[in-house]
């Protein structure tokens, strides 16, 4: 399927400068050859390094943002720096930075800061697992509406969902949502976000899925009414990396 979003976030898997530089290589080729739009999303000294000069059509994103905005907070990566290191998009609460105590509120404050910056925000929303009562979905309406209550419409607009369901990541092909149920969740997205995208809005917002995307289930999946993939482990080694994305081709 043409005009995919890829987005490959490399977590703490990458953890050498050759081996970035070589998965950039990779991902420069696919982007000129397949003509789908990749999106690197490295450790943040990484970012720097490969976007530098960067005029390929390769993107950069910050794996996460600071709630700060500067100022005394040792550690923090804001939204302003990963914009100056050549990020043009972010991701936003990721299920391993809520994990680490990233709450919802905390999650709006990243997501403000990235719109402030002119920064893409790749929003993850995900259950951790799937009840029979479906409070599951109560939960995903929870995790959109705090995220969408507090901005313009244009901000929406311009937000990213990454549907990524815990139970699903870290995982294999076989262990990831089937392109049914995906097709179901992804309409599920849709009804919820009508509520905050008016007209057309809602069909037109892009959503991804994150979880367990390998080249053995990549085909199949874009099939579930999708705009493209976050991928985890199976973007962080070149020959993974280079199959999964031909398989969506
Ligand atoms: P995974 O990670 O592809 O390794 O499941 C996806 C993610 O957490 O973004």
């Amino acid at each position: 399927m043409k005009g995919m979003i890829i987005a490959a976030n490399w977590k703490a898997y990458v953890e050498s400068a050759a081996k970035a530089k070589k998965l950039f290589a990779a991902a420069k080729r696919l982007a000129s050859r397949t003509g789908q739009e990749i999106i690197l999303a490295p450790p943040p000294p990484f970012l720097g390094m490969l976007a530098a000069g960067n005029r390929s059509k390769v993107a950069f994103a910050a794996q996460d943002v600071s709630t700060a905005t500067g100022g005394a907070h040792t550690g923090e990566v804001t939204a302003g720096t990963a914009r100056e290191a050549g990020a043009t998009y972010a991701i936003v609460g990721h299920s391993e930075r809520r994990a680490a105590g990233d709450d919802n509120d905390i999650v709006s404050l990243k997501l403000q800061h990235t719109l402030a910056q002119g920064l893409t925000p790749i929003l993850c929303i995900g259950e951790r697992v799937r009840d029979e009562d479906a409070q599951y979905l109560v939960f995903l309406r929870e995790e959109i509406s705090s995220a969408f209550t507090a901005l313009s419409q244009k901000e929406r607009m311009t937000v990213l969902i990454a549907y990524e369901p815990i139970w699903a990541i870290g995982k294999t092909a076989a262990d990831s949502i089937g392109p049914s149920d995906l097709a179901e969740m992804v309409l599920y997205i849709r009804k919820v976000l009508s509520e905050f995208l008016p007209g057309k809005g809602s069909s037109r917002a892009r959503i991804l899925y994150g979880g367990s995307v390998e080249a053995d289930n990549a085909g199949a999946l874009a099939q579930g009414g999708i705009d493209g993939f976050l991928i985890g482990h199976a973007a962080t080694n070149t020959e993974s990396f280079t199959k999964l994305v031909r398989a969506v081709v």
